[in-house]
């Protein structure tokens, strides 16, 4: 999809659909809090009001109507999108709003689509949100399906500002960066178990780096070996596919004061079939995103090649197959990690923890003063936070204010969840340092507490993505399948450092 900005009056703007954002007639004020769509109403001799006035329309949420060969514009249509309050109304909900005008349009053969917004302070922000939400509306996970589509896909989009800056252009730049990478992601997200393996994943990684300028480096398992990685090493063990460690490195031209290096983590479990302690079949073929952490840390990787923050990132992979065999670690065995702490693999199915041990050894080893990782780590914190927030875990109370922070400016929704010592009773091994698992309650923090112990005194923060990684329905601004969260999220720390 191309993107354009255009700053001219609406009824000039030639497209095949012209988007304009009425809120919920019931708002303070009534519906038409935008000057821009007040101008398509008088245009359209007053039909936005008309619609108001019947059942038809009543400006709630993702609610449209669609007007044919509006006399007084260029416009082929001008649709009206309903927006939920407008006192209510943030840049999060623009975001989607613009996608569901575009997942609203696009099964309708309409090559270019308007969206019209108002000019003023916000109005970057505004037309940063409208891309994002227009690219991550458009994608689809459909690369399987052989049956070709009739329809013409959505060409170009157009975020209109009247009268608005040329400083709006960058935004717009900026945002299609972010939203691509997020894309980006998800296509990893998307790919099944027998496509997406280990080495594949490296692959796409060290490709997206050649692109883009960045350094890649995958560790193999030799070189895993040699390391002492056994924790990791254990979960690959049971897998005929090998498993990688893939190291993505950005370096900016002009090194932060006080020196940081921020380093992302992402665990990449191409597929978790829980091992020996083998996951009950039901909903099991969805254990192909147990990588859409790696993903995100790739995605975000991908993004901050381009933007060039001001600030050293390093992204870390592990990607493993979780698998049953011959060859697989049973349930008891004791593996000692890098960092020289011994395991106990109480359960084979939770390997994501024991595949990050490792690596956040290792991302200190790097040099990195700051760590961030994202894991589809544990079906706890579904039970607790459900299909709508990540939950936040971390060792330092700034680097959690940072990446709440940018949670909030990234429009993803983070919620804070507690570490505390006493929790640490539930991660006692008799025959090693820790057991993998801390038991049946407060399944997400012990999990969380089981990394603090690798991440040690670097400032850490832990994003259990579980819940959010996938929506098990479409909604109206995105496809059902892989979300790409946290990509947005995990930018935005190293862009405003
Ligand atoms: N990949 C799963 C967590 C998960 C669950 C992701 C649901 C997405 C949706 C993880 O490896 C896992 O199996 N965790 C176990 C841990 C338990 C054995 C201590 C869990 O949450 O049940
Ligand atoms: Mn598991
Ligand atoms: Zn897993």
């Amino acid at each position: 999809m191309q993107i354009q900005v255009d700053t001219r009056p609406i009824e000039q703007i030639e497209c095949d659909a012209l988007v304009v954002v009425a809120f919920d007639k019931d708002s303070p004020g009534g519906g038409l809090a935008w000057e821009v769509t007040r101008t398509a109403n008088a245009l359209t001799g007053g039909w936005i009001e008309q619609l108001y006035q019947t059942a038809e329309f009543s400006g709630k949420a993702f609610e449209t109507a669609v007007l044919h060969r509006p006399q007084d514009l260029a416009a082929r249509r001008l649709v009206v999108i309903g927006a939920g309050k407008s006192d209510k109304f943030t840049t999060a909900d623009l975001r989607r709003v613009s996608g569901a005008a575009v997942r609203f349009l696009k099964p309708k053969s309409m090559p270019v689509v308007a969206l019209a917004l108002e000019a003023g302070a916000a109005a970057s922000e505004q037309a940063g949100a409208a891309v994002e939400g227009a690219l991550l509306g458009d994608f689809e996970p459909d690369q399987y399906k052989t049956e070709k589509k009739e329809t013409k896909p959505v060409e170009t989009f157009i975020a209109v500002v009247p009268g608005g800056e040329p400083a709006l252009a960058g935004a717009a730049q900026r945002a299609e960066i972010i939203a691509n990478a997020q894309n980006f992601a998800r296509a990893l997200v998307s790919e099944p178990a027998n496509r997406m393996t280990p080495s594949l994943l490296a692959e796409r990684a060290c490709q997206v780096a050649a692109e883009e300028g960045l350094e890649c480096e995958v560790l193999d398992q030799d070189r895993m070996r040699q390391l002492g990685m056994g924790a990791l090493l254990g979960v690959a063990q049971g897998s005929a596919e090998p498993p990688v460690l893939i190291v993505m490195r950005y370096r900016p031209a002009e090194a932060p004061e006080p020196p940081a290096h921020l380093g992302l983590i992402g665990k990449g479990v191409t597929f978790d079939s829980g091992g020996i302690s083998i996951k009950p079949s039901e909903g099991m073929e969805k254990m192909k995103y147990d990588m859409a952490g790696a993903a995100a840390v790739i995605g975000a990787m991908h993004a901050i090649a381009r933007l060039r923050p001001a600030i050293a990132v390093t992204a870390l992979a592990p990607a493993v197959e979780n698998m049953p065999g011959g060859r697989a670690q049973r349930p008891g065995d004791i593996v000692t990690t890098l960092a020289g702490k011994t395991v106990e693999v109480v359960n084979t199915d939770a390997e994501g923890r024991l595949i990050l041990a490792d690596v956040l050894t290792y991302a200190r080893r790097q040099g990195c003063t700051h760590l961030v990782d994202a894991a589809t780590l544990t079906g706890a914190i579904v039970v607790a936070l459900g299909y709508v927030y990540i939950g936040v875990f971390a060792s330092d109370d700034a680097l959690r204010e940072r990446v709440l922070e940018a949670g909030r400016a990234a429009g993803d929704k983070l919620w804070p969840m507690p570490l505390d010592d006493d929790y640490k009773e539930q991660l006692k091994s008799a025959f090693a340092d820790l057991p993998n698992t801390g038991g049946r309650w407060g399944g997400a923090v012990t999990a969380a507490m089981f990394l603090k112990e690798f991440a040690d005194t670097t400032p850490w923060a832990h994003l259990d993505i579980a819940g959010t990684a996938w929506l098990e329905e479409a909604k109206p601004y995105l496809a059902k399948g892989p979300s790409g969260v946290p990509v947005r999220t995990l930018l935005q720390p190293a862009l405003r450092w």
